[in-house]
């Protein structure tokens, strides 16, 4: 923390068109949450702002279709997110809105600032129309015909099938998906920021200077860097968002990635009048919670808006999350295949916490991770119950039973090594603790809390002070000196424990909010204690302070419930309509992967890609991702391992006929050697497809 006064902490506007579910939560507004709740226990200035964003075109389009207006469906859309947070403990400073008046001005405001250095492009291009809709169309509304594998409902932007990026203008017979028809060309002007000159300040910002920034992070924008940037268009032709302010615009609005991350400054000037502050000085430490679709906007285009107008800090850290899937399958909102936070909400009432242990312990902050309900069945019953509620109540039971319900007086003398290792502990754990959310390291802090009423746990099971108590019972003089000893080492024990289990509550606050508080009433304290300072304390409960009658932190997660969610998964999972553009729910180019980097024909010529048939398919063993696959390649059979297991039963692809890279170099995996490659397209959703010819031919067919 050197160096800063004050931090501003955000987490991603959410759009407002559809639910969150624990994917989000578990992205970035978790993180951040447990983030600002440590630095608010640290007592430094921190501020917590997020908001809906409520523009572009996925709003409009579900506007459309449902008959409502875009104004409708964000104030639906915008309560439910904002309740789901508030239920989640999400404790932002505010939760504002993109489609407030004070947004529309800043963004305006922003954009002029930009505009009146000059610093826009002003191009005119020609894009597809839809003249019933009266709206121009984004690529990814608009459908036809692959001019590669002859799919019908190719996307302007990709088509499913075959997996080849397309741009609109190679559709054969495009239409509308918003009205069917045929789109026109028709010119439209536009302003466009060039990013590209923004690329030798940003290589140096981030590349040279933030080399501490999370790998994937850090791999993300060094790909976008190498790759060069382009200019890009920062409005739109649309009615719906914040009006380009020149005269010479109408029916013009900003681009929604141009408007959405202003509203981080919008919402803290609604916020505080304080809000320059934040914003402005340079010993501010801003911090962007984002999922990792969204680290190009923030780490290198909002960035560059910054700069470009001058007057505001630049992020420190930009902590971005992988994907959270569910049961093995990545989410999709079109085919329902989520867990809505608000359902979960009303289905396990009182059990937020436990949602928050998993979804921290469990965080995809390096990799995408799995969600599955069995394993959240598993953390809450072998972790929270037996480890870290079991310590506390145990430590509670026994203080009644052995020490009159109060907490018992320490005898200094009588300390041993195992006392002295257990207090070492809690201030090793709270260093450790610091450490790593001081990094973003989310679970590794979590895991230290646990780890600690773990040892917590051991202690008292090497102590068994319920065995002294029963040889006092069995001395005939229970006054006599040997009784006293005994009644000390267990009033030792037993103090050392209800103090762990004060740290225990400092520790696990920022983490599980209702549970701190319910250890506080336990512990008849007031919230103050939680504060930062008083960790590592051995003195937060004061010597004959009585306690109340334990009560239990967690309770069991039955099988009966687990199965219930599953088969809700399940049940509740739709099959998408074929032409329905799947990306609705988010703006598409928050999707926009970067191209590889160009090649020339002769680089494409080196590969040798040939049509082969599968003859035989079996599991590998002990490699659960594999299959060894016997192919026929016309003029020879080879031996290929596919990582293609997790998606295709061996049985279903016998007799497919695949696309294989026929020329390249043999590889040993898992002992068997691999004689090539098979290609697959992988959608969205993170299925696989094969790639093949549209009907069957000749193995050994080139394809060119
Ligand atoms: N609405 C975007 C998404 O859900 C995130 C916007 S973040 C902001 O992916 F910075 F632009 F606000
Ligand atoms: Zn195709």
């Amino acid at each position: 923390m050197a160096n800063y006064k004050r931090i501003l902490v955000t987490a991603a506007l959410p759009y407002a068109n559809g639910p969150v579910h624990i994917g989000h939560l578990a992205g970035c507004y978790l993180p951040a949450d447990i983030y600002v709740r440590y630095q608010r226990a640290q007592k430094r200035d921190v501020k917590f702002v997020c908001g809906s964003d409520e523009h572009g075109v996925p709003i409009t389009i579900r506007a459309m279709k449902e008959g409502i207006t875009p104004q409708q469906v964000v104030d639906k859309y915008h309560a439910l997110i904002r309740d789901s947070f508030a239920q989640m403990n999400i404790s932002f400073d505010i939760y504002s809105r993109t489609s407030n008046q004070i947004h529309h001005q800043t963004a305006s405001d922003f954009f002029k600032n930009l505009y009146d250095k000059g610093l826009f492009e002003e191009k005119e291009t020609e894009q597809y129309y839809d003249e019933t809709a009266k709206t121009f169309l984004a690529d990814r509304y608009i459908t036809g015909t692959c001019p590669v594998c002859a799919n019908p409902n190719a996307y302007g932007d990709q088509c499913e099938r075959c997996g080849s990026s397309l741009s609109p203008e190679q559709l054969i017979n495009p239409r509308s998906t918003l009205s069917d028809a045929t789109p026109i060309k028709k010119k439209t002007k536009h302003w466009y920021f060039p990013l590209q000159n923004y690329e030798p300040w940003l290589k140096k910002w981030i590349l040279e200077d933030h080399k501490e920034w999370k790998n994937n992070v850090y791999g993300q924008c060094k790909s976008w860097l190498d790759n060069g940037l382009q200019p890009r268009a920062m409005t739109r032709d649309s009615k719906w968002g914040v009006k380009v302010p020149l005269p010479d615009a109408e029916g013009k609005v900003l681009y929604v990635w141009f408007d959405a991350p202003i509203g981080y400054i919008s919402a803290t000037k609604e916020l505080t009048e304080q809000w320059a502050d934040y914003w402005c000085k340079e010993d501010t430490k801003l911090v962007h919670f984002i999922g990792k679709d969204n680290i190009v906007f923030h780490a290198i285009i909002f960035p560059a808006m910054l700069k470009a107008h001058g007057d505001f800090v630049l992020p420190d850290n930009v902590p971005a999350n992988e994907f959270l899937n569910i049961e093995g399958e990545k989410v999709s909102t079109s085919r329902n295949w989520a867990v809505w936070v608000h359902e979960y909400i009303k289905d396990f009432p009182g059990c937020e916490d436990v949602l928050r242990y998993v979804l921290c312990a469990n965080a995809p902050e390096t990799k995408d991770n799995d969600f599955t309900w069995k394993d959240f069945q598993d953390r809450n019953n072998s972790e929270l119950v037996a480890i870290f509620g079991n310590f506390v109540n145990r430590a509670m039971v026994l203080m009644h039973k052995l020490c009159g319900g109060k907490v018992p007086v320490l005898h200094p003398s009588l300390l041993d090594e195992s006392d002295k290792t257990l207090v070492k502990e809690i201030e090793l754990t709270k260093s450790k603790i610091e450490s790593g959310l001081e990094q973003y390291k989310f679970r590794d802090a979590l895991f230290e809390v646990i780890d600690l009423a773990r040892k917590g746990n051991k202690y008292l099971q090497d102590k068994e002070p319920w065995k002294k108590a029963s040889a006092i019972e069995k001395l005939a003089d229970k006054s006599s000196p040997e009784a006293k000893i005994l009644q000390q080492e267990i009033d030792n024990c037993l103090h050392i424990c209800l103090q762990l289990t004060a740290n225990l509550a400092i520790f696990i606050n920022p983490f599980l909010p209702d549970t701190a508080k319910k250890m506080l009433h336990l512990l008849k304290v007031v919230e103050k204690m939680l504060d930062w300072q008083n960790a590592g304390s051995m003195k937060l409960l004061s010597a004959g302070y009585s306690l109340r009658a334990p009560e239990l932190l967690f309770r069991k997660i039955e099988d009966e419930e687990i199965k219930l969610q599953v088969e809700k998964l399940k049940n509740n999972m739709v099959k998408p309509v074929s032409n329905e553009p799947q990306a609705t729910t988010k703006e598409p180019e928050a999707q926009a992967s970067n191209l590889k980097t160009e090649i020339v024909f002769d680089d494409f010529a080196k590969i040798d890609l040939k049509v082969g048939t599968i003859l035989s398919a079996e599991k590998v063993e002990k490699a659960d991702k594999l299959l060894k696959l016997e192919v026929d390649m016309g003029f020879e059979k080879r031996t290929i391992v596919s990582g293609i297991a997790l998606h295709f039963k061996p049985e279903e692809i016998v007799g497919k006929q695949v696309v294989v890279v026929a020329n390249l170099a043999p590889r040993k995996m898992r002992g068997i050697e691999s004689n090539g490659m098979i290609l697959m397209a992988e959608d969205k959703e993170g299925k696989l497809h094969f790639v093949n010819p549209s009907e069957k031919i000749n193995e050994g067919a080139g394809v060119n």
